[in-house]
């Protein structure tokens, strides 16, 4: 079956949805997702979106900006973080106008909050910069968007998976995808393509991320020659449910909680002692391990997977259930722990990519070091790689991410096709997309996808998590390899056509081993501690030999890696300290 658009937007979290509106002013605009749009992992995003409103204390876009830069540890392109910044103002303006409830100041203007190396005057002291509503803010901006998107008439293919990009040369011509629900090929050809298919936690154990974040978008581009940038920096939030991995809000920290070991100690006095609990999530996650390891965890035996408490017992039962609902229903639920009569029991967890689909600042995508654009092929979120966090995003800035450059790449679509020709396509371009899913589904019995899966995600967790080393990484990037070859074996066990699970989950399986061995590969790549990446055997950051994005090839079994220089056109880079 073919379809033809003017733009296919490919998932349907934040970033695909405002894309979608923005594209559909003026063009015949589609969004395909695995899932029903409302559930896209955005709507995950809790404690608020950062813009400089200045509406309870003073601030600028500018200091927002620097927080930014410097947070990314120096890798981020700075005057993509200068419209990061400038741009969440006016997104956030507009997502109120458009009907999103924030939160409200007495006076009622759009409340804010602190979060995570979020500063006033260039790193003075923390600053009310992340606009919220309570603890679901992402959820609040899928609603909107969504409820836009069908006022302007935007077509859904819900639960659709993308399986294949068509290239036509240098330009793309649409995607290939299954339909759940029937198991039929589809073609969506079109114009103009962006992804906007999230992240990818899962290829590790424990995550905050939901199961559908399996990397589909960056895993399909990599296979059709497209390089993934800064793939080695994957961003561990300090503060997931003990054993599950689930969120617990940054924004507990920024209304007053406090991170405390097993004396009951405020340790981030002795790492951070100007922003506290509120450093940046690499330096706080980088602590909690440092604390465990010394035998300060709650149990005290040093194993990595020892906690500690994140303590809120002092904010009192008013202010968690006003502005942290979700929160003290999840510690309820999941811990039986009431948090405002005791600590939260809470350990760091896989929680974003900052690295992804190399695009330019209108979200085009770019296929290597010089900047060349990949005609009609477009990307945003957190699939994308703009590049605005570099080696560790600040708090709340994933949500401005996929709104300023999912609003801009929409509009950048928009003109776009108004000047582009239609593609011709046929059914033989679903033919590698065809072969793979018949080769899955032909009745052989092979290895079990869910053994692969467990072996992947311990794998990455424990050799290429907070603390990383060389023989750590070298051993991941062997295990991965291996596991891509008994990956040829899989089959599916049921062979049915219509909502088959398991074919899904073993498609998503390949796509989450290919970004696993791309990750560990170029962790294993860079020699020098920076951001997120923090490597045992290099420990300090090298501007001199590593100032600069990777940029990753998939060719076969084989890795490439590349380089991209770093826009560092407003402030050189300094030593981080906070
Ligand atoms: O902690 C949080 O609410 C997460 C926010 C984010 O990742 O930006």
């Amino acid at each position: 079956m073919i379809h033809q658009f003017n733009a296919i937007i490919v998932g349907s979290g934040g970033a695909g949805l405002y894309a979608a509106l923005e594209a559909s002013r003026g063009s015949r605009t589609a969004v395909l997702s695995k899932l029903y749009p409302i559930r896209s992992h955005t709507g995950a995003a809790q404690g608020g979106i950062g813009a400089a409103l200045g509406n309870v204390e003073e601030d600028k876009p500018e200091w927002h900006a620097f927080d930014t830069i410097k947070g990314g540890d120096y890798l981020v392109d700075q005057q993509a973080a200068k419209i990061l910044t400038e741009g969440a103002v006016q997104a956030v303006y507009d997502l109120e106008n458009r009907g999103l409830p924030f939160n409200r100041t007495p006076e009622g203007r759009i409340d804010q909050r602190r979060f995570g190396g979020h500063t006033r005057n260039f790193g003075e002291a923390p600053v009310k910069r992340a606009c919220y509503a309570a603890d679901r803010t992402g959820h609040m901006i899928l609603q909107t968007l969504y409820q836009q998107c069908i006022k302007n008439n935007v077509t859904f293919f819900d639960e659709f998976q993308v399986v294949d990009l068509i290239m036509d040369g240098d330009t793309c011509k649409g995607v290939v995808a299954v339909e759940l629900a029937t198991g039929d090929l589809h073609i969506l050809a079109a114009k103009a393509v962006l992804f906007a298919t999230g992240g990818f936690g899962r290829m590790f154990k424990v995550t905050s991320n939901a199961f559908a974040n399996t990397g589909d978008g960056p895993a399909v581009c990599a296979r059709r020659g497209i390089p993934l940038q800064d793939m080695e920096f994957y961003q561990f939030h300090p503060t997931g449910i003990m054993g599950l991995g689930i969120l617990i809000s940054e924004a507990v920290r920024g209304e007053g909680g406090i991170l405390r070991n097993r004396d009951g100690q405020r340790f981030m006095e002795g790492y951070s002692p100007v922003l506290l609990d509120l450093a940046p999530r690499d330096i706080i996650a980088r602590s909690m391990l440092t604390e465990v390891r010394s035998g300060k965890g709650i149990r005290g035996d040093r194993r990595i997977d020892d906690y500690l408490y994140l303590d809120a017992t002092h904010l009192g039962k008013e202010t968690l259930m006003k502005k942290l609902p979700d929160i003290t229903s999840f510690c309820k639920t999941y811990l039986g722990v009431d948090p405002a009569e005791a600590p939260i029991p809470v350990l760091p967890t896989a929680h974003y990519a900052m690295g992804g689909i190399p695009t330019d600042i209108h979200g085009r995508v770019v296929r290597d070091g010089k900047g060349t654009v990949v005609n009609g092929l477009y990307a945003a979120g957190e699939c994308a790689c703009v590049s605005v966090h570099g080696a560790n995003r600040l708090g709340t800035n994933s949500l401005v991410d996929l709104v300023v450059f999912g609003r801009r790449a929409g509009q950048h679509i928009g003109d776009y096709v108004k000047q582009a020709d239609a593609p011709k396509v046929s059914e033989a371009d679903a033919d590698s997309g065809r072969a793979w899913i018949a080769h899955l589904t032909d009745g052989q019995s092979g290895p079990h996808g869910g053994r692969l899966m467990e072996e992947m995600q311990i794998t990455m967790m424990e050799r290429v998590g907070i603390y990383r080393t060389a023989g750590d990484m070298q051993s991941a990037v062997e295990t991965i390899q291996s596991l891509r070859e008994s990956y040829r074996a899989v089959r599916v066990q049921d062979t049915g056509k219509q909502f088959n699970t398991d074919l899904l989950e073993i498609i998503e399986l390949g796509n989450l081993l290919d970004i696993s061995l791309i990750t560990a590969a170029t962790a294993l790549n860079r020699k020098e501690s920076r951001g997120a990446h923090s490597r045992e055997d290099f420990p300090q950051r090298d501007d001199e030999g590593w100032l600069k994005h990777s940029l990753t090839y998939l060719d076969g079994d084989a890795v490439r890696i590349d380089y991209r220089p770093v826009d560092i056109s407003i402030w050189k880079p300094k030593p981080r300290t906070y």
